[in-house]
């Protein structure tokens, strides 16, 4: 398989009052072309960083690259000039965020912004033109008069419209990736169905790949093909969706599938993992889940454990797995 991204041992810490916040300290994980692959985790376990590390959007002071590699088909994006990252946000990688509304300027119509969008990245493409891609494009993410809804201004458009047109902008430059940072938290379940399913069916048109960020595994489920579980800004599981199901070998993660409602199971009886995951600013001293893990021993509680291969493309950070 085609990696398009790799990082390898990623760190990205802030400097703050408290201390230095190790916010993502030491992520490994490569990205296969056409791959759909979820990351899951409780808040505060660097999804975000991760994404926004990998996006070079960050702010930078506080924020500081402590050490790593960030691949994009073979170059170092964190060695590029601004200008460089700048031309490879929007036409190989974009991202869509949670909020879809503070994403929008709310005194320009939604078509001009998708225009605008396209224009930034090609412009020589005349002005007729990229409107009418504007137009396709909101048809493709399935918004109803698309030619009449070009004119409407964020305010008139509900959450999950938003978020469609958000992700309009987000492929007009058909991207060969797309990060995707809890794209339907603030929308209603139905309509949160209603989006990743758009997701999907866009990622199997295009061939794009997908990094989808969730607290859901529920959602992965449905729409990734291999999924990573961040724990305390460590990636401390991955593998094929299948394998962290049939036989997830973090205690961490076997907690979180626990944790997922099912159908007829009173709320009360949901299995929930006690306790929280550690401040970034804690110096860490073994096995991060330690203090909460119902396995952990002595050895756990002193030594860091690595990723280890348990199976072909399964790997986990625990001394108790295998
Ligand atoms: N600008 C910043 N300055 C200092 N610390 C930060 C900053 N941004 C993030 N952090 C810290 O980095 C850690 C990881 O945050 P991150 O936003 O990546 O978590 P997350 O997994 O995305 O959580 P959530 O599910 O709530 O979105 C947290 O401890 C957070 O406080
Ligand atoms: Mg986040």
């Amino acid at each position: 398989m085609e990696k398009i991204l790799e990082l390898k041992n990623l760190k990205t810490y802030f400097a703050t009052d408290g201390g230095v916040a190790r916010a993502v300290d030491g992520v490994s994980f490569s990205l296969g072309r056409n791959r759909t692959v979820g990351v899951v985790g409780e808040s505060g376990s660097g999804k975000s960083v991760t994404a926004l590390s990998i996006m070079r959007l960050l702010p930078m002071p506080p924020g500081y690259f402590a050490g790593g590699e960030i691949f994009w088909k073979g170059r170092n994006l964190l060695s590029l000039q601004d200008d460089e990252m700048r031309r490879l946000r929007g036409n190989d990688i974009a991202m869509i965020f949670q909020e879809p509304m503070s994403s929008l300027n709310p005194v320009f119509t939604c078509g001009s912004q998708i225009m605008e969008q396209i224009r930034v990245h090609h412009p020589e493409m005349a002005a007729v033109e990229a409107r009418e891609r504007s137009v396709e494009l909101l048809h493709l993410v399935g918004i109803a008069n698309p030619s009449e809804r070009f004119s409407a201004w964020p305010h008139e458009l509900s959450g999950g419209m938003r978020q469609r047109v958000m992700i309009a902008m987000a492929l007009s430059c058909n991207p060969a990736l797309l990060i995707a940072d809890e794209p339907t938290t603030a929308l209603d379940v139905t309509v949160q169905a209603q989006i990743l399913d758009l997701i999907g069916t866009l990622q199997a048109d295009t061939g794009m790949s997908v990094l989808l960020i969730t607290h859901d595994f529920g959602v992965v489920a449905e729409l990734c093909e291999e999924v990573l579980v961040m724990y305390a800004s460590r990636v401390v599981e991955k593998g094929e969706v299948r394998q962290i199901f049939s036989n997830p070998l973090h205690p961490y993660t076997r907690g979180l599938l626990e944790s997922i409602p099912r159908m007829g199971v009173p709320k009360e009886r949901l299995h929930v993992i006690e306790g929280s995951v550690p401040s970034a600013l804690r110096e860490p001293v073994g096995c991060r889940f330690s203090d909460r893990c119902p396995l952990a021993d002595s050895r756990c509680r002193s030594i860091e454990p690595e990723l280890v291969a348990y199976e072909a493309g399964h790997e986990a950070a625990c001394w108790k797995a295998g």
